[in-house]
């Protein structure tokens, strides 16, 4: 009897030692998923920062290129004005996103925000032989996060833009709605993405722009991954259909009451 009451006692202390062991795994664990996201924050704060510094240095070197055009100096310090504030919201923006906070959502009129996107770019893309052609109902609006919705769609103009260089092609800007849903939808006439690539295409850091050519900017391989952290955030679905040589389509679908 006094045996099988030690052997209990013995096997009751293993199990609370392994509970013991289990529970500070866990809590390792949860430590380093709280790092890994930390790391993966940093690096889209990176990303979208830079986004919008390439055009703030853009008109600024307009400026400077330009001294005696009063109106271009004028209109480019407005810009880096705008742009620098739109940086701070978007620093704001992407820490409440990623700490799970709740979203201040207003109902954003999407062809306002398409418009800036193309005012904050500073990129002519008549110039690239990029034909532009925006279809949106001019009151359609959509409850999201306007900073973060930006984004999402200036890097989604971004890739498609980089997509159709040198050569040019038609970039289409579509959006319209259903009884519960928004749809919107950028498309290009570009490269395409080759069909081993579509299921890697929204993972972070996957990219295919590694800088073979020096004419080609290297590509941090986030701009998607944000893309997808914002839908998901917004109970949304985005979605690609692609044909390699012939151009791609991103799809963003974001409930009405989201
Ligand atoms: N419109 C597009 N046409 C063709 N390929 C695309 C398009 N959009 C994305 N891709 C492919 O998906 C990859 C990932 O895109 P993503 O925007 O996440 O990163 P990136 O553009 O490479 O770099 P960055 O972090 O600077 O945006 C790209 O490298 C490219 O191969
Ligand atoms: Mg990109």
């Amino acid at each position: 009897m006094a045996g099988i009451l030690e052997k209990r006692r013995t096997l009751h202390k293993q199990l609370a030692e392994q509970q013991y062991t289990n529970d500070q795994l866990q809590s390792q664990i949860e430590q380093l998923q709280t790092l890994a996201n930390l790391g993966m924050v940093s690096a889209m704060i990176a990303h979208e920062i830079n986004n919008i510094l390439t055009p703030l240095e853009n008109y600024a070197h307009l400026a400077i290129q330009n001294p005696d055009d009063e109106a271009l100096i004028f209109k480019a310090l407005r810009k880096t004005a705008a742009n620098s504030q739109r940086a701070s919201k978007i620093l704001e923006a992407i820490l409440s996103m990623t700490n799970d906070q709740d979203q201040v959502k207003t109902d954003c009129r999407i062809n306002a925000l398409v418009d800036d996107v193309f005012l904050c770019l500073a990129r002519d893309f008549a110039r690239d032989n990029i034909n532009v052609s925006i279809q949106i109902p001019e009151d359609l609006t959509v409850r999201a996060q306007p900073v973060c919705l930006q984004q999402v769609l200036m890097n989604l103009i971004l890739n498609a833009r980089e997509a159709m260089l040198p050569k040019g092609g038609k970039l289409t800007i579509r959006a319209g709605q259903s009884h519960d849903s928004v749809m919107i939808e950028v498309a290009d006439t570009g490269c395409g993405i080759e069909p081993d690539n579509l299921a890697k295409i929204f993972q972070p850091f996957f990219t295919t722009k590694d800088n073979k050519s020096k004419s080609e900017r290297p590509g941090a391989g986030l701009g998607l991954a944000f893309c997808k952290k914002v839908v998901d955030g917004h109970n949304g679905i985005i979605s690609v259909e692609s044909e390699p040589g012939r151009g791609t389509t991103f799809k963003i679908i974001l409930p009405k009451d989201s």
